[in-house]
């Protein structure tokens, strides 16, 4: 670490990856720590976080979504919206990037060992969830948790990010994969009748009494509404959560009718942040700092924090 608490190491960009197109693009951005003595400092445990700087425009704090590594590697997903993140996606292979971190407090992966490990992905927020998912899966560590289901929604199939690794993981035969893509839009809502192709729409009203085809594992439906589909048990089991939070909001309320308690439904939160470690005051819901305390915390810590959440 560097005296100045605030300035970050360099790495160098060893590859992008367009994972949506559209309006708001997401890319990954796998980075190397430059200097190998400086590597060491950066082995992250899966939920952190960390801030990448981009030279003459600013920082932006992002989940860190790769595997905890000592080679200085660092991967994060970036959702273009605004001025560093636009930047960030004109960055080409080879350039210089800053990095601070990691921050933040992680999932208490040690603590579910035994457990059966529920993984639900809403959009961008697959990435958080993923530094856990890929946790649970390596060879290392998947015989030390019980039975993986792994359900993950984005706006359409090109949007659904980490294409590659998802194929991986629809081969393994230890884990449930379900996926699931937006219901097509008309004046009055979502249209029942549009599915996507390959992409059957659920029973809309009634979720729950979705007909399942056999090796069916693709629906058009909300996230929330997919979980209702899969029921995923409470029984000795953990879920680890993370998108927007009105997914949020409605998979926590898919989840509590299927019997699950607040205090097995882990998230991370993304509140607005500048320094990344308790000094500026930009991310606090009253006493709790979410750079420090958090950003990782079970819902019934969120509902405590954000009673109207
Ligand atoms: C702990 C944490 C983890 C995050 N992980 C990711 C991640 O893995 N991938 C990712 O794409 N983004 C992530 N974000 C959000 C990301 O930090 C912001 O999108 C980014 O800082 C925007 O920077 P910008 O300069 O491009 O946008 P700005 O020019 O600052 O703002 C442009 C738009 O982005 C919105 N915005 C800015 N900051 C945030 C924020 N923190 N949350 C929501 N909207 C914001 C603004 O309201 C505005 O509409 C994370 C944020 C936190 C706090
Ligand atoms: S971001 Fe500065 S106190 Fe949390």
């Amino acid at each position: 670490m560097t005296d100045n608490i605030y300035k970050p190491v360099t790495a160098t960009v060893l590859d992008i990856q367009l994972e949506a197109g559209g309006g708001r693009p997401i890319r990954t951005f796998k980075m190397q720590i430059d200097d190998e003595s400086e590597r060491e400092d950066f082995l992250h445990k899966p939920g952190q976080f960390c801030i990448v700087s981009h030279f003459g425009t600013g920082e932006s704090v992002f989940a860190i979504s790769s595997f905890p590594n000592t080679d200085g590697i660092v991967e994060v997903s970036a959702m273009r919206v605004g001025n560093v993140t636009g930047k960030l996606h004109e960055l080409d292979v080879g350039d210089k990037v800053g990095l601070r971190g990691p921050y933040g407090n992680d999932f208490p992966v040690d603590d579910w060992k035994g457990k059966n490990m529920v993984f639900i992905g809403a959009g961008i927020g697959i990435s958080p969830v993923r530094s856990v998912y890929q946790w649970v899966l390596h060879p290392d560590h998947r015989k030390d948790y019980g039975d993986v289901t792994l359900i993950y929604g984005a706006r359409t199939p090109a949007d659904l990010a980490y294409k590659e690794e998802f194929k991986e993981i629809e081969a393994r035969d230890d884990l449930d994969l379900w996926l699931c893509i937006d219901w097509k839009f008309g004046p009055d809502g979502p249209i029942e009748a549009a599915s996507h192709e390959d992409w059957p729409a659920i029973n809309m009203k009634s979720p729950g009494d979705t007909e399942i085809p056999a090796g069916q594992n693709r629906f058009t439906c909300f996230v929330p509404q997919l979980v209702e589909v899969v029921k995923p048990s409470p029984e000795n089991s953990i879920v680890v959560t993370c998108g927007p939070p009105i997914a949020i909001k409605f998979i926590t309320q898919a989840l509590e009718k299927l019997g699950w308690s607040s205090d097995q439904i882990y998230t991370t939160l993304e509140n607005r942040m500048k320094c990344g470690i308790g000094k500026c005051g930009r991310c606090n819901i009253g006493d709790i700092y979410v750079c420090k305390h958090g950003p990782v915390f079970t819902y019934q810590e969120v509902k405590e924090m954000v009673p109207e959440f």
